[in-house]
């Protein structure tokens, strides 16, 4: 099936994408988009100088015309925190970038399914939608689909198996306030909670929300992770596989949350998007998720009025 993916925002987690999505040969075209035109150009160059080794086409985006009838659009177009910085600081700022994007993408590609990826992930991802005017499974944010995985490293030191057999997710925020699904994790056929006391998974899921922050401190950024983890996102919408990620979306009416906020919860990714995957958590875990839907939605009230 032929399809063309755009980037909005090539600085380093855009490249980290594109690197992902070329690697995978998933994708037929790839469209790389950024302001600052000399970069984005030199960068396509050197993806182009690689072009014998894969069968992605790479071309740069002069203007939005050339983002037309994209399929997918990947937004990472926004600043990142400095060190000490939180993501919900970004707010006002990427809420100004998103604003210059959203309404040309949305005319150019009026079919295509939106993967928001600038922070704050969930704040940027409803507002992405609600400028959009999109279907709600066409907008979606990459999430605690990275905090899941960091959460599966840090469990498998601990376990001693591979990430790959842990099936744990991160739920809630892309951000400060995630909330383990303790009680539903696995390893192989075996509950999470048989092997690891409450206090080494505690002490896992306080390593996954200093990841980012440790990585900032030592290189500046975070970038080579996110990367692959949108690259796994696209090749679930573009090889149509129904696969269970744990991604931003709507959470009003799951797991009793009433605010009408974005957080991550499972979906179930397809080529039309997302769908909200039938999740059944304990009450402590739902009162917690329903805890930082509100102070979500306080938040919230900065870029949604
Ligand atoms: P960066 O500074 O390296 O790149 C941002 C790019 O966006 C720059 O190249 C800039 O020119 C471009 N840009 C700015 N305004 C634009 C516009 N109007 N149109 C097109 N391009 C525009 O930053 P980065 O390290 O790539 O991070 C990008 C964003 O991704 C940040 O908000 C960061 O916090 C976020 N991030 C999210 C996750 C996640 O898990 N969700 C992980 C890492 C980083
Ligand atoms: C991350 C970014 C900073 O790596 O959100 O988690």
């Amino acid at each position: 099936m032929p399809s063309k993916v755009t980037i909005i925002g090539c600085g380093a987690v855009g490249e980290a994408i594109a690197n992902a999505l070329v690697i995978s040969d998933e994708i037929t075209d790839l469209v790389l988009s950024d302001v600052v035109k000399d970069k984005l150009r030199g960068m396509v160059l050197d993806f182009q100088h690689g072009q014998a080794f894969h069968a992605t086409r790479v071309v740069e985006a002069v203007d939005w015309a050339d983002t037309a009838n994209s399929d997918v659009v990947i937004i990472t177009a926004g600043v990142r925190q400095r060190e000490g910085e939180s993501r919900r600081d970004l707010m006002g700022r990427n809420k100004s970038i998103m604003e210059h994007i959203v309404p040309p993408m949305a005319q150019h590609s009026p079919n295509a399914i939106v993967i928001v990826v600038a922070n704050p992930c969930d704040f940027m991802t409803q507002l992405v939608h609600k400028m959009s005017g999109f279907a709600e499974g066409r907008v979606f944010g990459s999430g605690t689909f990275l905090d899941s995985s960091r959460l599966r490293l840090e469990l498998s030191k601990k376990i001693g198996v591979a990430p790959e057999s842990i099936n744990a997710y991160v739920l809630g925020e892309h951000g400060d306030a995630s909330v383990v699904a303790v009680h539903t994790a696995t390893v192989g056929c075996t509950l999470l909670t048989e092997l690891v006391s409450k206090e080494a998974i505690s002490e896992s899921h306080k390593a996954v929300i200093g990841a980012a922050g440790e990585v900032i401190k030592l290189r500046g950024y975070t970038a080579t992770a996110i990367g692959m983890a949108v690259g796994k996102i696209v090749e679930a919408i573009v090889r149509d596989k129904l696969e269970i990620i744990p991604l931003s979306c709507p959470a009003k009416g799951r797991c009793g949350i009433e605010h009408d906020i974005y957080m991550s919860l499972p979906c179930i990714v397809d080529r039309n998007g997302v769908r909200p995957w039938h999740t059944v958590l304990p009450p402590e875990e739902c009162k917690h998720l329903q805890q930082t839907a509100a102070i979500m939605h306080e938040a919230s009230k900065e870029v949604l009025g």
